[in-house]
């Protein structure tokens, strides 16, 4: 099975899969838009960009959570938002990130595994694309998600539907999230065609 097969099928341990991301970082962006068909990206901003008018680009303060090669903030910063940082890691992509000059501050770390250094409350939209999934950030991770974004913030999850044992997860988790009162439902939307002509899905919620 080649690397990128093997991203898809969400097989390999998580140190397993970011050596595939650290090999793959200088290719990653033709492969995935060319060869994945990704949507996951433009989903994203469309979705941000119909959340935050113009007028407020400049002020809101965004991470980006597994941010890859910062796909979503170069899309993000040719919108008009100028405030984005970024959690990352595979130190080849968090490489091909910093050299797109979007991100104000960049963090080498994971989530899911133990306290990261990401400032808390301090985010008016937190998001991740193609970021959970199986071998990346584990379901619980959504609770940090929570955590870095201030009250009133928005949490965006942009991610592939195919994975059933981990979506059913993450869908209770969200759940208990909302009974616990620390978030509440926006949306959530199907995404057609969203990688390798699988489906996807988008959800938004705002932190209480
Ligand atoms: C499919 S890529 C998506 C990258 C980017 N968001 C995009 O849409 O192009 C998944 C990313 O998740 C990162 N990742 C994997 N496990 C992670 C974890 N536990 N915490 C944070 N990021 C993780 C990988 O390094 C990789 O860059």
């Amino acid at each position: 099975m080649d690397s990128f097969t093997q991203l898809i099928r969400g097989t390999g341990s998580v140190a397993e899969v970011i050596t595939i991301y650290d090999e793959y970082c200088t290719t990653y962006d033709k492969m995935v838009c060319e060869k994945g068909k990704y949507k996951g990206p433009f989903i994203l901003v469309e979705a941000v960009t119909k959340e935050v008018p113009e007028c407020r680009r400049k002020e809101v303060r965004v991470l980006d959570v597994a941010a890859g090669t910062g796909m979503v903030g170069v899309a993000l910063a040719q919108k008009g938002f100028t405030n984005l940082d970024a959690l990352e890691p595979s130190e080849g992509m968090l490489e091909c990130l910093r050299s797109k000059n979007v991100y104000t501050n960049t963090f080498h770390e994971y989530v899911g595994q133990c306290n990261t250094n990401v400032p808390q409350g301090c985010y008016d939209l937190v998001f991740s694309v193609g970021g959970m999934a199986n071998n990346h950030i584990p379901f619980t991770g959504a609770l940090e998600f929570v955590r870095f974004a201030k009250p009133g913030g928005l949490v965006m999850i942009c991610m592939r539907q195919d994975e059933e044992d981990y979506l059913t997860k993450l869908k209770e988790y969200m759940n208990s999230l909302e009974e616990q009162q620390l978030w509440k439902k926006e949306f959530s939307t199907p995404i057609k065609d969203y990688c390798v002509g699988r489906e996807g899905v988008l959800f938004v919620y705002q932190v209480l």
